[in-house]
């Protein structure tokens, strides 16, 4: 999981490499590096860093490197740890040929023993560095076809992007498995992981598909399949604005990506409506069986879309993790359709179960926040939400997307099945239109939380307790905090604690529960006198106007009243806002937290 970048045409490359690395930043962060071919064209320069993109910049400071063609990576260890010598780009032999590379070479052991020995000699404990050899070993006097010939031979995922002194006027870009999109400039280039990336130079953009290779000069782009067919790709434009990819007067991305949600809500309900794809709802109409595949946060936007599509289309869901869902023996048939929801549309645990499942036959649908991201070329419908870049490596503002998209698709769903009446689709839908300014309403109460936070930044566990379409909320709660503050943090359905984990509450033990006034109030109350007999501390999201939950809670967050299903929307917001104040009052990076990265392109 790393990051790669590639520039090419009028500039100096190096700060628009050191730019783009920053924006990519997300995809992995233990260290980083660029190359750039210099101005004579006959040398390759590669400075590399461990530690973060501002190290590197730093380490540049003065070294005042120029070249108008180079290659930079951001590196998330997998083959050899942060060093020096394992960060990218990794430089042939001769130091004729530089590489960066995202994904993992399966098959390196075998070749790196092949150049071994041919005579190579390897400076790394990476499957990168074969790259870079077989580029000089194969060098045919044209990089496009020598890129052809080592692409035959690469076992894995790979996104793959080349410069070379043989010929200096031009990136080589290889992807398969892992992202990679071209952007398209006036005199200039760049090849990327990911939009944000270079969109401070261009909208404009080409995502390549597996097996494809592109040749990219200063003026010209052109992309090849494996057999080295010359192909025609239409770009594609985004209207994402830079400003969307910058922390804006905020602290920390996740900060204000947590503050962005009533505008990105709002949208994501003007881009589902607006984008109504008929074929999609005519299919669903006959469908008798819906999984739902995902993995982490996202994974919790399916528990929560199971109850609305369950209880307004009728359709039976079964939600799985992705990495579970793709090596069980799951039952597919014509009617099955399997929907997967990925904020970045690259996540390689879901792109690969629903391949998989559609090669068994299944329909395949995704819900992803990427406009052309893997996910949305590879399924068969494709639902967005309309979120910009979320930078922040917790997922904050794609989450509540995810729900409110997951939960109009429900409504189409019924209202196509008849299985609800235009009525109550009316009613919902205009209660949904409340609901950025309600949570508005609760980002005002910040402050309180923060409050809250530093009463409870000590505690060495959590556990956060929901019922229902609120249980996942509780999932969400504690998987957010720790992430970002590595505290232990469970959830569990309320009903459930009964069964084990009540075992575990004491005066010490912090305990969040989501009690929003639905149908599930008594219960989730009995719940909490439960919590409150063992003399747990129990901090209450409750609902405007509950007074008698604060005779049970030793601290209550309120939101505002909505209908029964929609709440969960609103109860996560002040469970997100608790984890961002408690983690980094504890001092830790809540943009890129430990181990983690945005956009987990492995297995
Ligand atoms: C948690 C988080 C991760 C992602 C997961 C799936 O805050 O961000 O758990 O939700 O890695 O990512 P996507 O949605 O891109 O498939």
């Amino acid at each position: 999981m790393c990051g790669i970048i590639g520039y090419i045409g009028k500039r100096n490359a190096v700060p628009v490499l050191l730019y783009g690395l920053q924006r990519l930043e997300y995809r992995g962060y233990d260290s980083a590096g660029i190359s750039v071919i210099d101005k004579t064209g006959n040398k390759i320069i590669v400075e590399k860093q461990v530690g973060k993109i501002k190290d590197l910049q730093e380490h540049l400071w003065n070294k005042k490197i120029e070249g108008h063609i180079g290659v930079g990576h951001s590196r998330w260890a997998t083959h050899g740890s942060p060093t020096i010598e394992n960060a990218h780009p990794h430089t042939s032999q001769k130091g004729t040929i530089s590489i960066v590379h995202n994904g993992i070479i399966e098959n390196y052991l075998e070749l790196k023993k092949e150049l071994i020995e041919k005579g190579y000699r390897f400076r790394s404990e990476t499957d990168t560095e074969v790259i870079a050899h077989l580029f000089e070993d194969f060098y045919t006097g044209d990089l496009l076809e020598t890129a052809l010939k080592v692409a035959k031979k690469l076992d894995g995922a790979y996104a793959v992007g080349v410069i070379s002194t043989y010929e200096p006027d031009r990136i080589i870009a290889i992807k398969k498995g892992s992202p990679l999109i071209i952007g398209l400039g006036k005199d200039e280039n760049f090849i990327a992981s990911d939009i944000p990336a270079v969109l401070e130079y261009t909208k404009d953009f080409i995502a390549l598909e597996d097996g494809e290779i592109a040749l990219v000069t200063k003026d010209n782009v052109e992309i090849y399949n494996l057999e080295g067919k010359k192909l025609n790709k239409k770009p594609f434009h985004v209207t994402w604005d830079v400003s969307v990819a910058e922390k804006a007067g905020y602290k920390h991305f996740m900060q204000k990506e947590i503050h962005e949600q009533p505008r990105t809500i709002g949208d994501t309900i003007t881009g589902f409506l607006s984008s109504k794809d008929e074929d999609l709802y005519r299919m669903i109409k006959d469908t008798d069986k819906l999984y739902i595949i995902a993995c982490g946060t996202s994974y919790h936007a399916a528990l929560v879309g199971k109850f609305w599509i369950e209880k307004f289309a009728r359709i039976p869901v079964e939600v799985d993790y992705a990495s579970e869902y793709r090596y069980r023996d799951r039952i597919i048939d014509k009617k099955t359709v399997v929907m997967g929801i990925s904020q970045s549309g690259e996540t390689a645990d879901t792109r690969f179960a629903l391949l998989d499942a559609k090669n068994e036959g299944a329909k395949t649908l995704s819900l992803v926040n990427v406009v052309g991201s893997s996910l949305s070329r590879e399924t068969d419908f494709v639902l967005y939400t309309y979120c910009g870049p979320e930078i922040g490596v917790a997922a904050t503002k794609t989450f509540t997307a995810q729900l409110v998209a997951l939960l109009l698709f429900a409504l189409e769903a019924g209202l196509g099945r008849k299985t609800i009446t235009k009525d109550d689709y009316e009613k919902i839908h205009n209660e949904l239109l409340h609901i950025p300014s309600k949570v508005e309403e609760i980002l005002k109460k910040d402050d309180e939380i923060k409050d809250l936070a530093h009463r409870y930044m000590n505690a060495s566990d959590f556990l956060f307790l929901g019922r229902n379409i609120n249980y996942p909320i509780a999932l969400e709660g504690a998987l957010k905090l720790k992430e970002i503050s590595y505290i232990h943090a469970e959830g569990y359905p309320a009903g459930e604690m009964k069964h084990g984990p009540i075992a575990l509450i004491d005066e010490k033990l912090p305990v969040v529960c989501v009690i929003p006034n639905d149908r599930y109030y008594e219960k989730m109350f009995s719940n909490i006198q439960e919590v409150k007999a063992r003399k747990g501390k129990v901090i209450s999201v409750a609902t405007e106007g509950d007074k008698q939950i604060e005779n049970v809670s030793d601290e209550v967050i309120y939101i505002p009243e909505t209908l029964d299903p929609l709440y969960p929307i609103l109860t996560v917001i002040p469970l997100q806002q608790l984890s961002y104040h408690i983690a980094t009052l504890l001092g830790k990076d809540v943009d890129q937290p430990r181990n983690l990265a945005k956009t987990v392109t492995v297995e």
